[in-house]
């Protein structure tokens, strides 16, 4: 794969988009992604974002940051050894694109090699039983008791792997201006309680309007 000439994605059609950014695959490997932020997010925010946060020197490629650091954070306790985090998705590097500058990352895809589906799209098809319950319990034993940074679980940023697990796919990181989770576990455990507790409660009503 040629990682040093940049991309050229703008006649491309994406292959998923959330609010933020446009997901395209990568022109020679299927098996990787290419994650651009969205022109129209940049157009919106230059119109909106305050003077302060106009003068970031990372602008709109904070969430690139966000989630490099803690794929980062969770390969930190085995320096110098292959660790691998099956919970969170794998960020491959940062590649030039004629959209911006772009993270490389694993695509999570299923048994077709089709993107896995969110459990989102999970709970939309009436596939969200009692194999995924179990799954879930287990990405939130994960969550628990790992160090990383969730600022968004989401329904639509949980990707359900073939073999079963899920794997978040966007959403860490701290968006807080005081970074108190980043340096309290304690607080980091309390908040992350806090969105396990607000997504059980979404999946709740998702599955009460079947
Ligand atoms: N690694 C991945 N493997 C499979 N699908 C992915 C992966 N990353 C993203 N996707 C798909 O692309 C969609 C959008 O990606 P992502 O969540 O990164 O964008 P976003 O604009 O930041 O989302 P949000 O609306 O949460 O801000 C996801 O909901 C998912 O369907
Ligand atoms: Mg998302």
């Amino acid at each position: 794969m040629d990682l040093i000439t940049p991309l050229q994605l703008s006649h491309l059609e994406p292959i998923a988009q959330g609010a933020q950014k446009l997901v395209f695959r990568h022109p020679e490997d299927p098996r990787v992604l290419v994650k651009v932020i969205n022109p129209r997010f940049i157009e919106r925010h230059d119109r909106r974002d305050t003077f302060y946060k106009k003068r970031r020197r990372i602008g709109h490629h904070r969430a690139f940051a966000r989630e490099m650091i803690e794929h980062l954070v969770s390969r930190a306790l085995h320096p110098g050894r292959l660790a691998p985090c099956p919970h969170i998705q794998n960020i491959l590097g940062v590649v030039d694109t004629d959209m911006g500058a772009a993270l490389l990352v694993e695509a999570v895809l299923d048994e077709n090699g089709d993107l896995a589906p969110t459990l989102q799209d999970l709970l939309e098809t009436g596939r969200y039983g009692e194999r995924e319950q179990q799954a879930l319990e287990t990405f939130f034993d994960w969550a628990l008791a790992s160090n990383v940074l969730i600022n968004d679980l989401s329904t639509d940023n949980l990707a359900r792997h073939p073999d079963g697990h899920f794997v978040m796919i966007d959403g860490l990181g701290d968006r807080a201006g005081i970074p108190i989770r980043a340096v309290s576990p304690w607080f980091n455990r309390l908040y992350k309680r806090k969105k396990i507790r607000q997504l059980r409660e979404e999946i709740e009503s998702l599955r009460q309007c079947d």
